[in-house]
């Protein structure tokens, strides 16, 4: 065993400390683990390491993050050593892992607090308490800071971290041990700390994932600057569709180079959230995240703690598609955890039906009723009816709040309709919209305070609708009681939860605390409601609904079973939103239509692309099925069924872009969902080309196969029931020469459905 002394200069002070090199490589197996004499942490994934260490002035500070390390010589080599030019600059830059208000730091801080006596500066040191446990599957590191002055103040970090995927999930708790009250101004979730940049011609490219209604999710990509800070975030209550709690960083050229090094995460938090990624002249680059501190206040009694919500991030050398395998992976296996329904991989997400698309609010019993005998038939598993079915709701302008199955619609109530879906073999689903309340309703008029207002301030109005205030255990009671009751009294087996509009008025009234703690009170009050209803209903499923993209969040898709990605069900549109969606959404999660939109009148797309663009992950139909002509339906039918027989590939499988849709010119794109090695669907589009030399597509190369072995090849275009072409082809030709589809080489909205099966 040999010993070596090494300075480490943290910034802010210059650490002694000795290390054993090269020996406790088994120590840095996969797990947490602290080192035997010092106290430093090694979050120890399976291609990643993150390193944790409590300097001699009791600072915690991030080590290393990134490649994984095996030896703790590994360590001492990336230790980085910034020149000490004063006594601001060193703290500043200082790895803080949680960097607060206070002292001579002034950069973005992760936690802002006022004392009892009025001070506004904290001062965090480690206190000496560290615990690894393992439970939920998960291995879990918990580190105690004090408050050097007020001691009394204590703050936990918690991380845990998922092995396979390279992710660490953090989040922090702030108890009050003082003798006032704590008010918090701040809370984020964490800082993460980067890495320099490799190389003097190498930079960073920040991914972000921008949108607004009907086009979520855009894939942006930002060269980071010295001295600038990027913030994307949502300051509107929910995590909103202009700009989705995700961040990517790539070292670039090339971030789509599968060997690229790409930090990522996302934020667990379906309210106003924020996230900024700052860099300086030497390319040190902090990210920090969290609930939006604009209009944020929790004030902590004495005794009481707040926890923030999870901010997880991760670690791949293999580039954005690295990325894309981790998040969607990581997000599955929490939902996993956490939802009481659908933890077996084999029962797949249900192929749905919803006539919104094709009726919106003229709901009927008997059109209900002749939908769902047509819809059964083409192997739709799941009928879900939409908005419209309640009170006086014949439009969006009145009825929402009064949840009582109108009976002029529905003269025998939701049962005989969902008895006979039931008959029909199909599961029924319901559409609820619990945290809002048209004016023009019943329970507004009995309730008019249930909504978030300021007195002598307007109720503004937006989709002639209100807010309700789910911080108020009685609305969320009453809301939760009208949900249960009509869940058994009709049978429902999934609910579709929307919410569509942001918010405004947020306070408590009545409220002996902080009521700025409204904010975050209703997304608590939302994920309420949804874990109590799923308790006593441990079959439901839940559908996230926001028009459409507005709650597609971690927090949100931890909890409930898919996330419907946008109101846009245009196909070629489809393309660009679940390219940005399936960077974190699990595909059997992400679920598209197949419908009749089209917003420009000279496009007719054919069945087929509209299909093949819904194969992505979860397969709905939009359509109005009674229009369809017989061809149609058999066509639809004969679609449904492939599909069938190929989900275990697109649900369990990972989702990857072989050729990422791009905006210019002709528009191409490709997916593949891979199985284990032994299956692959690829999905190949062709919207356009302008160019008749070079509009022929180029070979599309399959990724993630056996070269060894021997695929069967089969390929669909137009017709489900017959493929184009049937051949067997070695992994090696498909990957590294590529699979020829000549049925795409010119027409407009060309697909195919390519089917790989190692023979
Ligand atoms: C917005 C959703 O995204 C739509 O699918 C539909 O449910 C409408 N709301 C109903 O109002």
């Amino acid at each position: 065993m040999v010993l070596s002394s090494k300075a480490i200069f943290l910034g802010f002070a210059i650490v002694t400390t000795t290390f054993f090199n090269g020996c406790l490589a088994a120590g840095l197996n996969v797990g947490i683990h602290k080192h035997e004499s010092l106290d430093t942490w090694f979050l120890v994934t399976e291609r990643s390491s993150y390193v944790i260490s409590a300097a001699a002035n009791g600072y915690l500070v991030n080590m290393h993050w990134g490649r994984r390390l095996t030896h703790l010589d590994d360590l001492n080599a990336t230790v980085v050593e910034p020149p000490i030019w004063s006594q601001i600059i060193p703290v500043t830059e200082a790895r803080e892992e949680l960097p607060v208000f206070g002292g001579l730091r002034y950069r973005e801080a992760v936690l802002k607090a006022e004392l009892p006596d009025g001070v506004r500066e904290l001062n965090l040191q480690f206190a000496g308490n560290a615990n690894i446990s393992s439970d939920h599957g998960g291995t879990r590191l918990d580190l105690d800071l004090r408050d050097a002055n007020r001691t009394e103040l204590l703050v936990t970090l918690h991380y845990e971290i998922d092995v396979e995927n390279d992710i660490i999930r953090r989040s922090y708790t702030v108890r009050n041990g003082l003798d006032g009250r704590v008010n918090l101004s701040k809370a984020f979730s964490a800082a993460w700390h980067l890495p320099y940049a490799l190389g003097w011609d190498e930079h960073r490219e920040l991914v972000t994932l921008a949108g607004e209604w009907a086009q979520e999710a855009m894939v942006e990509t930002t060269r980071l600057a010295p001295g600038v800070k990027h913030t994307v975030e949502s300051t509107r209550g929910l995590s909103d569709h202009v700009s989705q709690p995700y961040f990517a960083l790539a070292q670039v050229p090339n971030a789509v180079n599968p060997s690229t090094e790409v930090y990522f995460g996302a934020l667990a938090w379906t309210g106003s959230w924020e996230i900024t990624v700052h860099t300086d002249t030497k390319g040190y680059v902090r990210v920090a995240g969290g609930i939006h501190h604009q209009d944020f206040g929790w004030t902590l009694e004495p005794g009481e703690s707040f926890t923030t919500p999870v901010f997880a991030a991760g670690f791949t050398d293999e580039g954005l598609p690295g990325a894309r395998l981790r998040m969607p992976r990581h997000a599955r296996k929490i939902q996993k955890r956490n939802l009481l329904t659908q933890k077996d991989d084999d029962v797949y997400h249900p192929v749905l039906y919803n006539s919104w698309e094709a009726v919106a609010f003229d709901l009927t019993f008997e059109k209900q009723m002749e939908l769902a005998d047509k819809a059964a038939p083409l192997g739709v598993e799941l009928f879900v009816v939409d908005d419209g079915w309640f009170g006086g709701r014949s439009s969006d302008t009145a009825g929402l709040g009064d949840w009582f199955t109108n009976k002029t619609k529905f003269p025998g109530g939701m049962k005989p309709l969902a008895d006979h879906v039931h008959d029909l073999g199909m599961k029924f689903g319901l559409w609820f919209e619990m945290e809002m309340v048209n004016p023009d309703s019943d329970l507004y008029r009995e309730h008019p305070d249930w909504v978030f207002y300021y007195e002598g301030v307007p109720r503004y109005l937006s989709r002639t609708q209100l807010v309700l205030n789910f911080g108020l255990k009685e609305v969320r009671d009453y809301m939760y009681e009208q949900a249960a009751a009509h869940i058994e009294e009709a049978g429902i087996d999934y609910i579709k939860w929307d919410f569509n509009r942001p918010m405004q008025g947020v306070t408590m009234h009545d409220y002996d605390r902080n009521p700025k703690e409204a904010w975050v009170l209703a997304v608590e009050g939302y994920y309420e409601i949804i874990a109590r209803l799923k308790e006593r209903f441990p079959h439901l499923w839940f559908e996230s609904c926001s028009s459409g993209g507005g709650r597609m969040d971690l927090g949100a898709i931890e909890r409930t079973d898919q996330i419907w990605t946008s109101d846009n069900t245009r196909p070629d549109a489809r393309l660009f939103i679940q390219y940005g969606a399936s960077l974190w959404v699990p595909p059997r999660s992400m679920y598209g239509w197949v419908t009749d939109s089209s917003s420009d009148a000279n496009i007719e797309v054919p069945l087929s692309f509209r299909f093949h663009t819904s194969f992505m992950g979860g397969l709905g139909i939009g359509s109005n099925i009674n229009e369809f002509s017989e061809e149609q339906l058999t066509e639809a039918t004969h679609w449904i069924a492939l599909y069938k027989k190929m989900r275990h590939v697109i649900q369990n499988g990972n989702l990857d872009w072989l050729v990422p849709p791009t905006r210019v010119g002709e528009l191409v794109a490709a997916t593949q969902s891979t199985y284990k090695q032994e299956e692959a669907v690829i999905l190949a589009f062709r919207l356009n080309s302008p160019y008749p030399a070079s509009g022929e597509l180029s070979p599309i190369r399959a990724r993630y196969l056996d070269e060894n072995a021997t695929y069967r090849v089969t390929i669909w275009q137009e017709d489900p029931e017959n493929p184009v072409d049937e051949y067997e082809m070695s992994g090696a030709l498909l990957m590294y020469r590529g699979l020829e589809l000549p049925g795409l080489n010119e027409g407009m909205f060309k697909s195919a459905v390519v089917w790989l099966q190692q023979a």
